[in-house]
């Protein structure tokens, strides 16, 4: 950020198949920011074409003729640990194509509205886990973009309600059937103090579950008539996937919808009743409808508490779901919440929420005189923040907002009972209004113990293997030489936006002590993500075919990142890995190129060229100080070990030492060269040609001088001195002898 004080937030929800985003507009309202195509949500799909990348409704449409090349549906893989879509021999991870696809959308956003968007909230589903989360949120800063929380979709959608309806006090259930997923939510809305009292949700639920059983049903159909499959054609498959979810919305105005099925030359005419379609996702709309129940009982209410039902997600608008939520609450939708926006717009008011707390926290602190100096910096900038970012008259009513969630997972640790039997231990159980914390104290197992190990787990049931395991906290630090048994108060929580965090106390001293969370799903360092997020802008700026093909030899160029081959500029640069590099195949600027060129200080592994003090372990170049393994070359005090050329330095069989020391055969300029070489000032030992110095057998061109001083030709040998006789027999010495 180049301005400080120079803030524009929005809310931006991610969906499985739609995403959209809102901001505060010109005249203090929450509006949806319509894309490029003047459409208010945008379809999560993205197309990588050789010189394109492109997001949204295009890119939907040519995922019947290019299958191969584009990505959907991310969102059912985000914080799935090995889960990548390979794009042109090119790895993606979820965050990754997510990040393309905010990226897409802020941007289009930035262009509609002139004005840069820095801070945002990102929605996702309410039981997203810690490891979705975290992917959720990795992936908004890839994208370039301060993510000031996550925020549960449900949630949103009660804060758009609640922000309209400040004077009421409701008990209300979101239904959110989406895309890709669905949850229940009931929460207490009393105007701008909106409680979660309970959610629960099927992860990978959503209006692409009733297209799948449409096209089955017409696939079926098809083969009826024809004997063909057209789900085993990808153009037809695809052709199909578009027809089936038109079909599925037409059905939703009307009672018939007509499909038109094509494939190897054969099609089919086939008309669907809205009561045929309806019998047929008849089990789907079932499994929601126990989630109703489910989440009433655990909200320990009954339906007559139940005051407004909000439709929220495009397949709300399918009658057969509106008619069960009327049959079970009793209650038609809530009329003034949009299905598809209002995520979006509850996502937008969180971040004028979070903005105006901070700026509010700070300034408490500051009045209270407990603020340290650059707390006192900060108090201003954060509220000029505000200003820029918030409307002025809805400033105190947001400052005044308390939206308490649930944990949708109970927060658990791995423990063995006695007799070994593993157990997951809930610290946390779900349902808990969060922020929530428990404090447990471990003894150490050990003498001297400075570190313990705990496994955290997040799932309902008593056995670890059907939780997910988040990871591992690492507890170090420990003061040493303490007896087994001294305790450590570990206290794990969950904070707001439903992240696991862990914090740990020497019990005796009270000192905190430093703790970490490894991961399966480590994620990208903070400066990979940024280097990934340049890499993202320019993919989305000049396409694929300029930023990893360009320019360099015949295989491409990757200016930052991962080359598999190719050129990789800065790329894993500081970490980069190339992985079949230069000359032919593609260098690495900073760090390890496997087979190619390494700039600096990295290390080479076959063949390729080592720039700088690094390492060329095979048939390399190595530039400074290196060392080369087997007949690279070696500029400079490095080290070539077999047949390669060494600038300066040692190169220990049949190559080039240019000053320095050659074992065998080789050159050596100024030096040592031990058998049959060519050494220019110094010391060749057999057969070789000496410059000037001793030529055991062989050719010395100035001195031959021995150190008895007088010239030498070894028995046998023919030497030839350049400054005197020519001896056949027995060698000749010029100046001396
Ligand atoms: N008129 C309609 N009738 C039936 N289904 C519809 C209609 N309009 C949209 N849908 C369906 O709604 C789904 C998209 O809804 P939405 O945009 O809320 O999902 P999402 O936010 O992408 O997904 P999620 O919230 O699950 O991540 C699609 O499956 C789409 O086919
Ligand atoms: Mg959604």
């Amino acid at each position: 950020m180049s301005d400080d004080t120079k803030r524009k937030i929005a809310g931006i929800d991610l969906g499985t198949t739609y995403s959209a985003i809102a901001h505060f507009d010109e005249y203090g309202k929450v509006d949806i920011i319509p894309n490029s195509d003047n459409e208010r949500i945008t379809p999560s799909v993205i197309l990588f074409e050789d010189d394109e990348v492109i997001v949204g409704k295009i890119a939907k449409n040519q995922a019947v003729s290019n299958p191969e090349n584009v990505v959907q549906f991310v969102k059912r893989h985000m914080g799935e640990p090995d889960w990548v879509r390979v794009i042109n021999g090119r790895e993606y991870t979820p965050e990754i194509l997510s990040a393309i696809i905010l990226k897409r959308i802020v941007s289009d956003a930035e262009d509609q509205l002139g004005e840069e968007i820095t801070d945002v909230v990102i929605t996702c589903p309410a039981y997203f886990n810690d490891n979705e989360r975290k992917a959720t949120t990795d992936a908004g800063k890839i994208a370039g973009l301060n993510v000031l929380g996550i925020l549960n979709e449900p949630t949103a959608a009660a804060i758009a309600y609640g922000m309209n309806n400040l004077e009421k006090e409701v008990k209300a259930l979101v239904y959110d059937l989406g895309g890709g997923t669905f949850d229940v939510t009931i929460l207490d809305v009393k105007g701008n103090n909106i409680q979660v009292l309970a959610t629960d949700g099927e992860r990978r639920l959503g209006g692409k579950d009733w297209d799948d059983v449409l096209l089955n049903h017409v696939a079926e159909k098809f083969m009826d008539e024809h004997d063909i499959d057209p789900r085993e054609d990808p153009e037809a498959y695809q052709d199909l996937v578009i027809k089936v979810e038109d079909a599925k919305k037409s059905l939703s105005k009307k009672p018939q919808a007509k499909i038109f099925a094509q494939c190897a030359g054969k099609s089919l005419k086939l008309s669907v009743t809205r009561e045929e379609f309806q019998e047929l996702t008849l089990p789907l709309l079932e499994q929601t409808e126990t989630y109703l129940d489910v989440v009433l009982k655990k909200a320990e209410l009954n339906w007559n508490d139940i005051d407004v039902v909000i439709h929220v997600g495009g397949s709300t608008r399918m009658p057969a779901v509106q008619e069960m939520l009327q049959r079970v609450t009793g209650k038609g939708p809530e009329k003034g919440v949009n299905p598809d926006e209002c995520v979006a717009i509850g996502a937008a008011y969180w971040a004028a929420i979070l903005m105006v707390r901070e700026a509010n926290e700070l300034k408490e602190k500051v009045d209270a005189g407990q603020a340290t100096e650059e707390e006192q910096q900060q108090v201003e900038v954060a509220q000029a923040a505000v200003e820029e970012a918030v409307p002025e008259e809805i400033v105190g009513m947001l400052g005044g907002v308390v939206v308490t969630n649930v944990n949708s997972h109970s927060l658990g640790i791995g423990t063995v009972l006695p007799g070994g039997r593993r157990k997951n231990l809930i610290m946390i159980p779900e349902q808990t209004p969060l922020p929530a914390k428990v404090t447990k104290v471990f003894g150490t197992a050990q003498d001297n113990q400075v570190s313990v190990e705990i496994k955290i787990l997040e799932g309902e049931s008593e056995d670890p293997d059907e939780c997910v395991e988040i990871g591992t906290c690492v507890i170090s630090d420990l003061p040493p030489n303490r007896p087994k048994g001294s305790k450590v108060s570990v206290t794990y929580s969950y904070n707001e936006d439903g992240r696991i965090e862990i914090h740990a106390r020497d019990h005796e001293t009270g000192q905190e002590v430093s703790t970490e969370i490894r991961r399966d799903a480590q994620g990208l360092s903070e400066e990979e993500m940024d280097s990934k997020g340049e890499e993202i802008a320019r993919l989305l700026e000049e396409g694929p075919e300029a930023v990893y093909d360009q320019g360099y030899a015949d295989q491409g160029y990757d200016d930052q990142g991962y080359a598999d081959q190719g050129y990789a500029d800065q790329g894993y640069a500081d970490q980069g890995y190339a992985d079949q590099g230069y000359a032919d195949q593609g260098y690495a600027d900073q760090g390890y190129a496997d087979q190619g060129y390494d700039d600096q200080g990295g290390y080479a592994d076959q063949g390729g060229y080592d720039d700088q003090g690094g390492y060329a372990d095979q048939g390399g170049y190595d530039d400074q100080g290196g060392y080369a393994d087997q007949g690279g070359y070696d500029d400079q005090g490095g080290y070539a070990d077999q047949g390669g050329y060494a600038d300066q330095g040692y190169d220990d069989q049949g190559g080039y030492a240019d000053q320095g020391y050659d074992d065998q055969g080789g050159y050596a300029d100024q030096g040592y060269d031990d058998q049959g070489g060519y050494d220019d000032q110094g010391y060749a030992d057999q057969g070789g040609y000496d410059d000037q110095g001793y030529a055991d057998q062989g050719y010395a061109d100035q001195g031959n001088e021995d150190p008895g001083g007088y010239g030498y030709d070894d028995p046998g040998g023919y030497g030839y001195d350049d400054q005197g006789q020519y001896a056949e027999d027995g060698g000749y010495s010029d100046s001396a002898g």
